[in-house]
């Protein structure tokens, strides 16, 4: 790893209290930073009706972390399941306590929870088949040769239902291959004592032989204390036409991209919409949308 630790002293202060970075949930600078649920949610919804002229019911979202999008999903109307999937207890448990707890009786009903392997093809019982499955955040580059992947995706169309859309999020441009590089992101919404904090994106390291990347995401509060790469991420940096090629041997029958819409000054929109080429930008996120 060339990437310098980032230091984790707090600035020298007037108060004796521990620093932030001792008080602030991980899980909860994550959440305000990084996750937008609602949006996550129009968007499954319309990739579904596109497809299928009509509203999806049933979600399985795949790495699931603390299921912030299956609560949402739930929330939005009364016949929808949500069924999350994690390896992981510890986000799994963050999110019983902060993602479901609020929700009523009839909500958190609807919801299921498996601490599984995303790969282990469930019954119909364990899981439902889905009309959307979800894989955000980039969770599956993961999985870093195309056999891991292929038994992934092929677990995944197993859990859907006949008509049926899987969504999976991925990032690129040439921003992104900049090895050491930080984004930074000022994130309001914490409250007290916190008030805005520093959210920090950090590309480590990235091998152009093996296509393996290190990505870290930093928090760094008032003051001056930091929660330091307390989230990593191990990736394959895959290419669109790679994921398109995986998904139609594992058996899809089509995919599409979807980028995000540009208004006449060339600000984006929060619209998306299908394309088959899209312009060089130095760093974009898109949508691919799997049919079974
Ligand atoms: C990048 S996080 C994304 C979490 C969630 N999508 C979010 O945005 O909050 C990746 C998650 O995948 C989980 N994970 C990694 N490998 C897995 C596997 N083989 N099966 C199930 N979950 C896995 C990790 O435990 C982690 O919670």
């Amino acid at each position: 790893m060339s990437k310098t630790k980032p230091k984790d002293k707090p600035k020298k202060g007037k108060t004796n209290s521990p620093p932030l970075s001792d008080r602030a949930d991980k899980y909860r600078c994550y959440q305000l930073s990084v996750q937008e649920p609602s949006h996550e949610v129009d968007f499954f919804v319309q990739a579904f009706e596109e497809q299928f002229k009509r509203k999806p019911v049933h979600l399985r979202e795949d790495f699931c972390g603390t299921f912030a999008v299956c609560c949402d999903w739930v929330k939005g109307h009364q016949g929808r399941t949500a069924l999350g999937v994690d390896l992981d207890p510890e986000p799994l448990a963050w999110g019983k306590e902060h993602n479901l707890a609020p929700l009523t009786d009839a909500q958190k009903q609807r919801v299921t929870l498996h601490e599984d392997d995303v790969r282990r093809k469930m019954t119909p019982k364990q899981s439902p088949r889905c009309d959307v499955l979800a894989a955000q955040n980039f969770s599956f580059w993961l999985f870093k040769s195309r056999s891991e992947m292929l038994e992934y995706f092929r677990a995944a169309r197993h859990h859907m239902a006949d008509e049926s859309v899987m969504v999976m999020d991925m990032m690129g441009g040439g921003d992104c291959y900049i090895e050491e590089h930080k984004d930074v992101r000022t994130i309001p919404g914490y409250g007290k004592p916190f008030g805005k904090f520093k959210y920090i994106w950090e590309q480590a390291r990235i091998d152009p032989v093996t296509g393996d990347a290190d990505f870290y995401i930093s928090f760094r509060f008032k003051d001056g204390s930091k929660l330091a790469r307390c989230f990593g991420y191990h990736w394959r940096f895959w290419t669109i036409p790679e994921i398109r090629e995986l998904l139609h041997e594992a058996g899809f029958a089509e995919s599409y991209v979807y980028w995000e819409e540009v208004d006449e000054d060339g600000d984006e929109t929060g619209d998306w919409a299908r394309v088959d080429e899209a312009p060089n930008d130095p760093s974009w996120l898109a949508y691919i949308v799997a049919v079974k």
